[in-house]
């Protein structure tokens, strides 16, 4: 883990303003991957800056692709000339995930599909993550696996796939798109089947690409050695990373913040509506339906903060967001949260990490084996709070601390370059 960068928040009485929030890291992701695997030159616009899709960057380089700059003096503006399906070449090293569990998971299903042999890894937290729910559909598809006790580091010898139907045993937009990149690469059809709706980008941009992805009750239908052309993607601000501006407007009476040009897909928005439950004035104006990521401004402005309570089924559909709402729960309000087992599995185990952050900062918090509870009837006092090496824990705390009497410290807080390098900073524009 990089440094231990402790960060001072101080108490806010509300916060106003416009941010453009950097561009979405899983729409970034899928650009970057599909742009590899298209033959010609693919043009992406407003790449996630985060150290996870420099992961993917530093990856797909490694496998020979050639991705620079558009010369338009931005950086996050790319070009990627794609080697074409199957054209990846043997890295000569070990290919680093870091702390991205997207890039391991969807690098593994393209893996799989080239007749080369390759070892991924990733950090420490990575490395501790489960990846069987992408080696075993990989496996049965005819790539032969070898897993570190079912965890990174991965070898893989890929070739010779063959489609499969799929049912997802958990619900999980990598897992999915996994098997869906394997498969542009299998004989015959790939049927990949979700008992829960996951956020669709894979599905969207294959279909940029031009691959005939078909979605129906059945599930979702990929046809194997489709061909895919190069795209030019624009990417959209990402609504996880604005979550915690909403989640903060919604928090602090008097708030306001507008985000423009911000991802709307409807397979991530699911964290809008609770905040419309939780009190919060929300105003979500897409502005081009049709296009590949519906884009839009988002407006968000305090009005109550009552009590909620998240079911099972609505997990699925918010669970990047779920820390934003611990946070906003602490400013007065009240959050049950069950079926949220897979928290323990993301950049840090999220449930035990975020209830002991929020209890240094004064919180009432309760820990359940599958979720958590939030009691924000009594002001925070404000203390040490440790992210964990998790991105996401560190903006929240950040903003759970500005409802707090006194400062506090977020400790780890470099970690938010993973999603929002610069967080820190525009909070301090935006707090009054
Ligand atoms: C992502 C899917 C989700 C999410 C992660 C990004 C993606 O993970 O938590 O931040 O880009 O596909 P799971 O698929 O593990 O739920």
């Amino acid at each position: 883990m990089p440094g231990r960068l402790d960060r001072v928040i101080r108490p806010a009485r509300r916060i106003r303003g416009r941010v453009q929030v950097p561009g979405d890291k899983s729409v970034s992701h899928r650009a970057l991957i599909l742009g590899a695997l298209a033959a010609g030159r693919t043009r992406v616009r407003g790449l996630a800056p985060g150290d996870d899709c420099q992961a993917t960057r530093s990856c797909l380089r490694a496998l020979g692709v050639s991705i620079g700059t558009s010369g338009g003096g931005h950086e996050l503006d790319v070009e990627i000339d794609g080697l074409g399906p199957g054209g990846l070449r043997a890295p000569g090293c070990v290919l680093d995930a870091r702390n991205s569990g997207t890039t391991a998971r969807l690098l593994m299903g393209v893996l799989a599909g080239h007749a080369f042999r390759v070892t991924l890894t990733g950090d420490p937290s990575l490395r501790g993550r489960p990846m069987r729910r992408v080696t075993d559909p990989l496996t049965v598809m005819g790539a032969r696996i070898e897993t570190t006790e079912g965890r990174l580091p991965v070898t893989i010898e890929g070739g010779g796939l063959r489609g499969i139907a799929y049912t997802t045993p958990v619900p999980s937009a990598q897992v999915k798109s996994a098997i869906l990149l394997a498969g542009l690469l299998a004989a015959g059809t790939t049927t990949v089947v979700e008992s829960t709706p996951t956020r669709d980008h894979t599905e969207r941009a294959l279909a940029a690409f031009g691959v005939p992805v078909t979605v129906d009750e059945g599930g979702i239908h990929l046809p194997g050695g489709s061909v895919l052309h190069a795209a030019d993607v624009a990417v959209p601000g990402d609504l996880s990373s604005a979550a915690f501006w909403a989640a903060a407007a919604a928090a602090l009476p008097g708030s306001e913040v507008e985000i423009p040009e911000v991802g709307l897909n409807p397979t991530r928005t699911a964290f809008l509506g609770i905040l419309a439950r939780i009190g919060a004035r929300v105003a979500a104006d897409v502005s081009d339906p049709r296009a590949v990521e519906p884009v839009g401004t988002l407006t968000v402005r305090h009005a109550a903060v009552g009590p909620v309570v998240i079911a099972p089924d609505e997990v699925p559909g918010l669970v990047d967001e779920l820390p934003a709402l611990a946070a906003l729960a602490t400013h007065g309000g009240a959050l049950t949260v069950t079926g949220a087992q897979e928290l323990r599995v993301k950049e840090s185990d999220r449930i035990t990490a975020l209830v002991s952050g929020l209890r240094q900062l004064g919180a009432n918090v309760e820990e359940f084996p599958d979720g958590f509870a939030v009691d924000g009837s009594r002001q925070l006092s404000g203390g040490l709070a440790d992210a964990a090496g998790d991105h996401r824990l560190a903006m929240a705390f950040a903003i759970a601390a500005l409802g707090a009497r006194d400062r506090s410290v977020i400790r780890g807080a470099e970690m938010v370059s993973v999603s929002y390098p610069g967080f820190f900073d525009v909070l301090e524009g935006l707090c009054q």
